[in-house]
This record gives structure tokens, sequence and C-alpha cells, in this order.
């Protein structure tokens, strides 16, 4: 990228007045920057992030791409695939015109209780940072910013507005800064985004952390943007590293931060300073005039097969008796079940969903890969709640005939204002998207479902009628507990419903008549569907174990809902809801050729884990996840994910933390002690431990050579052995510990890897280790103890049969 000519800001900045100056820097809407002609600066979009980019509207029409969940990148453990994955995005924002996209997420997994832990990679800093560094110079190799966030240690929701996080300065450093750092310094972001959260008494939007080590150490030139509304106090927030204020138009900087730098409480440099910083991210999007184009940019690939390819690198098989992969030619009848496989959850609830143009369920996956008479579904166990939007292809526009739903509004006196064909029931209109006037929605389909009785309403907030060939079944309102933050009317609405009788296609219209708005913005949002009720839970557990008992094998897709996992809130169990373990246990025992596949994208309790065949977790897959399930499970490709994060036998263990605050403060008490190294530390043994995975060939590590030094530090070359008789990944990792030492140190602690795809035989590969990897945080600056440190060489931390010595002289 050229740099940024600074001369040309410095003019640019010098002719506009301090009003001028201030309204650029908070946002003109939820997001975009406020355009300035004078000064030829266009509005810059601003788009979620992390794992597709919604662009600016939720609109079904103009669809996105759906990676598979962060955490599921995090399994990769490849920052190849992770730059190939900004890459994706990078060319998502170009098409929908996004100039900045909002991730990578770079929190870490310190709980697995966190409600957005299927957003951040890992529970480990050096994991996380380097895929976040591949993450963003993907991305920004397409001249899009990337923003890192949320800065930082915001690893749980609980009270997420007002958190104190009280952290010591080595486990700042060393995990939860050390964490966001390559991705500033060496792959050089563009923004970073300020987190809710306060640290050590600060909230982060003021906090002296924004200064050092952000903008000072680490040198960071980009933008500090905040997240939504996470600006509070005018001078504080001024005076810190914060510049930019987002969403706007109203915030808590301008006329008041106006008023301060008159009255001598902030220096108007100050503002200069900041609005230095967004003109210079202009510049690099493109969004000044007079600044050079940005250069060319790479070629986008084909997002769908991105999106697939991702999820089998990700996908971990976390226990196999040898039963995958199936060969599809001789492989009989699979019954497929659980409420995820046919409904499945492809990516995180909260900011970070997107509306793809089609997802693949592994049900559909599999029909497709099998053949639809070789697969036989039934739902076994509810997971969903609430009501789910209506399959697509059972719902026509009753004016056009099409597929889809008719959505049309009315002023108060029920005159039409606008009339709409949507493609899918999950319907979000913001702001200038809802015709001036507007009262009410009313949305229309005509439904083909099974013959029965159905739940049919709608998730909203508001007053939510619904008639069925003319017969009301339902009228109420439609309200929020109180409890939730912004952004609930969309994400966390609650469900209404009434009961349909059907045994043909009936025409419904649902009328909605919102009761608030979002941020001062007016908001229209409904989602209309169904719900599922099953009447005897046990019943419907025995049908699906009697159909795994008649056919020859059997697929159980188990996973959470978006009412247990979902962003603003922390999940209270592990637990899988409903009776999806009954589900599972009833399943094995009727056909011992039974296979999990975990659709979460977090850490969950699998108490049936050794009595079925195999176990693959797939995370929340992306738009392709159904695909990819097949693809592992027919052994077309390798599973080639590793565990980013310790996976709890019982959630009750010392080592699981908690993310729960007391009297407001969040206590980070185990220091550097966070994840596998906490396990190791209390001696305590999960279901699987951090950097497990499993493959469909066998190895061998047979020997390692650390050295020599450079000035990055250490290689270490790893001889190892593909044992068995196809191709296959292993990760090979690298972890010190380091017995007698003079300071506090975890146990073991990763310090390297080396990604090794490699057909049978005998290969090498080299494992670099930073000198970092020695260093401690000591007294405000970095330190290395001399001496020896021992190597752990293996396949997960706690499976490492080589073992090798490292010296280290003096100061590293
Ligand atoms: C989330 C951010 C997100 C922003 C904009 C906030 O509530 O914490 O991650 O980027 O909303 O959607």
């Amino acid at each position: 990228m050229p740099s940024v000519d600074e001369d040309l800001l410095t003019t640019l900045i010098a002719r506009l007045d301090l009003e001028a100056k201030v309204r650029l820097l908070t946002g003109a809407d939820f997001w975009s920057t406020p355009a300035e002609p004078a000064i030829g600066l266009r509005r810059m979009v601003l788009s979620d992030g992390p794992s597709g980019v919604r662009g600016e509207s939720f609109d079904e029409r103009s669809p996105s791409l759906s990676l598979p969940s962060s955490t599921a990148l995090g399994a990769t453990w490849d920052p190849d695939l992770a730059r190939r994955y900004g890459s994706a995005l990078g060319a998502e924002a170009r098409r929908q015109h996004a100039d900045v996209v909002l991730g990578p997420t770079i929190n870490l997994h310190r709980t697995p209780f966190g409600g957005r832990h299927f957003e951040a990679l890992s529970e480990d800093p050096l994991l996380t940072g380097e895929l976040a560094a591949a993450y963003v110079e993907g991305l920004q190799a397409h001249g899009v910013a990337a923003t890192p966030k949320h800065y930082v240690a915001n690893d749980a929701e609980s009270e997420r507005f007002t958190v104190d996080n009280a952290v010591d300065e080595r486990a700042l450093h060393e995990l939860y800064l050390a964490a966001f750092e390559p991705a500033v310094t060496r792959a050089g972001a563009w923004a970073v985004m300020s987190a809710y959260n306060a640290v050590n008494g600060a909230t982060m939007s003021e906090n002296p952390l924004l200064a050092e080590p952000l903008t000072g150490e680490w040198g960071f030139d980009g933008l500090v943007m905040s997240d939504w509304g996470a600006v509070r106090a005018t001078v504080a927030s001024a005076r810190a590293e914060q510049h930019l204020v987002m969403p706007g138009p109203v915030g808590s900087w301008g006329e008041r931060l106006v008023a301060a730098v008159r009255d001598g409480e902030v220096e108007e440099s100050v503002v200069d300073g900041k609005l230095r910083r967004l003109l210079r991210l202009a510049a690099r999007v493109g969004a000044l005039e007079v600044a050079p184009t940005p250069p060319a940019v790479p070629a986008a690939e084909d997002g769908a097969a991105v999106a697939r390819g991702l999820a089998v690198a990700g996908s971990v098989l976390l226990r196999n008796t040898g039963e995958l992969p199936w060969d599809a030619s001789s492989l009989g009848t699979v019954a497929v079940l659980g409420h995820n496989a046919a409904l499945a959850r492809t990516q995180g609830g909260g900011s970070a969903t997107v509306r793809p143009a089609a997802v693949v369920a592994p049900l559909d996956g599999l029909r497709a890969a099998l053949g639809e008479d070789r697969v036989r579904y039934r739902l076994g166990a509810q997971v969903a709640e609430g009501v789910q939007p209506f399959d697509p292809a059972t719902v026509t526009d009753p004016v056009t005939g099409e597929p889809g739903l008719r959505a049309v509004f009315r002023a108060a006196d029920g005159s039409a204002l606008r009339s709409e064909h949507r493609l899918g029931a999950s319907l979000i209109w913001m702001g200038a998207e809802i015709p001036d006037g507007a009262e009410t929605v009313e949305v229309s389909a005509r439904w083909a479902p099974e013959p029965g009785t159905h739940r049919v309403g709608a998730a909203a907030v508001g007053h939510v009628t619904v008639h069925a060939d003319g017969t009301a079944v339902l009228d109420t309102e439609a309200v929020l507990t109180g409890d939730e933050g912004p952004g609930a009317a969309i994400f966390e609405a609650p469900s209404v419903t009434g009961e349909v009788g059907t045994d043909g296609p009936v025409d419904l219209v649902f009328r909605f008549r919102p009761s608030g708005g979002e941020a001062g913005m007016a908001l229209f949002a409904l989602t209309v569907g169904t719900e599922t009720v099953v009447a005897d839970p046990q019943a419907e557990v025995a049908a699906a174990a009697a159909l795994a008992a008649a056919c020859d094998v059997a697929v159980v897709v188990v996973g959470t809902s978006d009412r247990i996992e979902s962003e603003g809130f922390d999940r209270t169990s592990l637990a899988l809801p409903g009776h999806q373990d009954a589900l599972v246990r009833a399943v094995a025992a009727a056909n011992p050729r039974t296979v999990v596949v975990v659709n979460s994208g977090a850490p969950v309790l699998l108490p049936w884990r050794d009595e079925v065949a195999a176990v693959l977790l797939g995370w929340f897959g992306g738009e392709r996840f159904g695909d990819a399930v097949a693809d592992v499970l027919l052994g077309h490709a390798e599973p080639g994910g590793r565990l980013p994060t310790t996976w709890p036998a019982t959630g009750e263990e010392r080592s699981v933390l908690s993310g729960r605050p007391t009297g407001g403060v969040l206590r980070y008490d185990e220091g550097v002690h966070v994840g596998h190294r906490n396990w190791l530390r209390h001696g305590e043994t999960p279901a699987y431990p951090f950097g497990h995975g499993l493959g469909y060939t066998t190895w061998t590590l047979d020997h390692a050579v650390a050295g020599p030094w450079s000035a990055d530090g250490v290689a270490v070359t790893v001889t190892l052995t593909n044992t068995g008789d196809r191709a296959g990944r292993q990760v090979v990792q690298a972890y010190l510990s380091r017995p007698g030492s003079d300071v506090e140190r975890p146990a073991r602690w990763l310090v390297g890897w080396a990604v090794v795809d490699a057909a049978p035989g005998t290969t090498t590969a080299t494992v670099a280790v930073s000198r970092r990897a020695f260093r401690h945080r000591a007294g405000g600056t970095w330190a290395t103890e001399p001496g020896t440190y021992d190597l752990h060489l293996g396949f997960s931390v706690s499976d490492t049969p080589l073992h090798a010595t490292v010296e280290v002289v003096g100061e590293g």
C-alpha cells in the first residue's frame, strides 16, 4: 500500500473550522461516517464482521457470504487459511461498497461460558494473534480496513457495558494485549475498536491502554473507533486515544466537544490529531478524492468454495473408533437425526449475523452427496426455541405467486405506502429504509406446510396480529423484559404464536406495529414463521432411535440454539439444550455405528462421548456447513482441525473460569493461567485437550532438533512420519516449560506450531519459536530469564512425546 501523504492531510485539516472537524468525529448514522465535500471526503461505510460482511442493510435481497465462525478458523491453526478468510471478506466488502470491516474479534476464550465465544479464535494468545494478523493482511490487501476488536479484555458478555475487568500487568500484556499485537504491529491494521468494558477502573474508550501500548509502543497510526455506544464522558474520551464515536449522528462529542475545546478543556490540536487519523483511514480505503487511488486488489475467489473448504479445514474429529470415513459406494441407509441437522446454526448470533443467499444444512449436504433415497430424517429432539423463519420453499408471495413473501407498509389510515417482494421471512428495515409515515407493516404469504396443527407467529417487539384464511389466530403485544441491551429488538425479540390447523395451503397475513426504535433510529424488525412444538419428547427420542435401528448408520447432529449461545449474554450451562443427550444415548444404543456432529460455536458437554463411534465438531460451519460435513464423513476430505480451546468434561472443573462480575468487577485472578495452562496447573483432565484433533491417517513424531538461533528466535526442525495409507494433515505443536523458574510460569505454554500436509512417509517441518516466547512482563517492560527451557513437541498439549531443551543466554 502506498504511504499516505501527511502534508496533504495537514492542508485538508487546516481548511475546516472546529465545528466541521468535530462533526466528522461521530458517525453519520449507524453504519457510516460523515462526508465533507469541502475537502473531498466521501462517507465511509463500516460493516460487521467478523465472519461475513453484512453491508448497510439486513436485506436478504442483497445476500452476503457467510464463512464458518471464528472458532472454526481458530481450529484450522493455519495462517494461510486465515489470510484466505480475510481475503474472501475483503472481496465481499468491496462488492458491497463497505470500506471497513468490523473484525476480527481478538478477545480470548477465557471462559467457555462467554456468549460471544464463537466470534473469537482461541484461548491462546499466540494462536489468536497469528491467525488474526493473517486475517487482517488478507482483508486489507483489498484496500478495505480491518478493525481488530474489542480492545481489550472483552472476554465475556455479562454486564458488558459496565463491567470493570481487573487484570494484572502480566496477564494483560502476556495474554490479552499479546493477542492484539501482531494484527497491529505486523499486519498494520488500519482501525481498532475500543471495547465497552473497563479495564482496571477506566472504561476502554477513555483507557490509558489506548495510548500505551497501542498508539505508543506498537506505533498504531490508524483509527480507534468506539464500540457502538461505548463513548461516555466527553472530555475523558476526547483526551484519550479515542478517535471516532460510533454510531451517530447523536453521540457524546458533537457540540459538547466543541464547547470543551472552547473552554480549554481539550486542545484543538487533539481534535486535529483525531481527524488526521480519520483522513488517513479515508486515504487508505480510497475515500479521499485527492489521495492516490488504492492499488489493484487481488481477484475474488469463489466465496462459497472458500466457505466449504474452511468448514472442512476447521472441523475437528474428536473421536473415531475406526467408523469414519464412510465409503459412499458401500454405505446403505443413513438415519439423520436432530433439529440442527435440518435447521443448522451456520453462524453466530448478534452483530456478526449476515444474510447468506442460501445455507446447506447437514441433512441437505448428506442428501446431495448420497441421494434422497438413502437418507432418512427425524427431529429427535427440539433445539431451536421460539419462532423460526418459514422455510422459503413453503411460502409464496400472494401477489406474484413466486417463492417468498409480500411486505406492505401502511400509513395510520391503512393506505399502502410501499409493497415489496421478499425472499426470506426475517425482515429488518432501519432508518431511511422505512417509508415516511409508515405505522405498520403487513406481511402475507400462501403457506403450504405438512398437514397438521402448527404454531404460527412472529418474533418481534410491538403489536402483532396473525390471520389464517381470514380468521384471527393471534392479536397481542410482544414486549422485551427490559434487561436486554442495544439490538435486542433485532436479536432477542420475543416470540408470539397462535395455532393454525391445516390440511392444505393457507393464506397467512401478519400485521406488525413496532413499539420503538433502536438508538434513535426507526426500526421495523420481525421474523415470521413457525415454532416447533414436540408434544411428547420421550416418544420423539424413541422414534428417532427406532429409525436409527432400521438404518445402517446414524448421524446425530446436536447443538445450541440462539437463545442460549449468542451476543449480549453469557451461557449459564454448557449442557446441550433440550433432550439431546437422551437422544444421542438412545440412538447409540440402537445403532453402534452412530456418529455425532456437534453444531455449536463453543464448548458443550458431551457426556456420552465414549458411547458413540465418532464425534465430529463442525462449529457454526458457515453457509456450506452441510457440504463440508458430507465431505468429511465420506472421506472426500481430511477433517483438518485441532481444538483451539480446551473442551471441559463437566463445566464444573476448577479450571473453568467464570465470566460473572461481582459488584460490577470481574477479577482475572487466574493471572497468566488461562485455558490449557489452567487445566495443567490444576491437574484436571478435560473432555478433550487443547490442540487435540484426529485425521484419517496415523502419525509418529520421530525426532526434533532445536537450533540454531537467529535474530527472530530459534527454529525447531521436526521429523515426523505419516504411517497410514492416505495423505493427511497434522499440526505439530511446540510448548515450553521452565521448571524451577524464579518467576511464576504457566505449566506449559504454546510457543509455535507447523501445519503439515503430507502423503504417507517421512517428512520434516520447521516450528519457529520467537524470542518473545521466552519473555515475560516485569516492571512495565519485557524480560527474559536466562537458562534452560524444556521444549515439548506433540499433537496436543497433553500428547507431547518428543522433548528437547533450549538454552537461553543473557537477555535472549
Ligand atoms: C458489538 C460490535 C459490533 C457493533 C456494531 C456492538 O454491539 O459489540 O462487535 O461491531 O455492535 O454492530
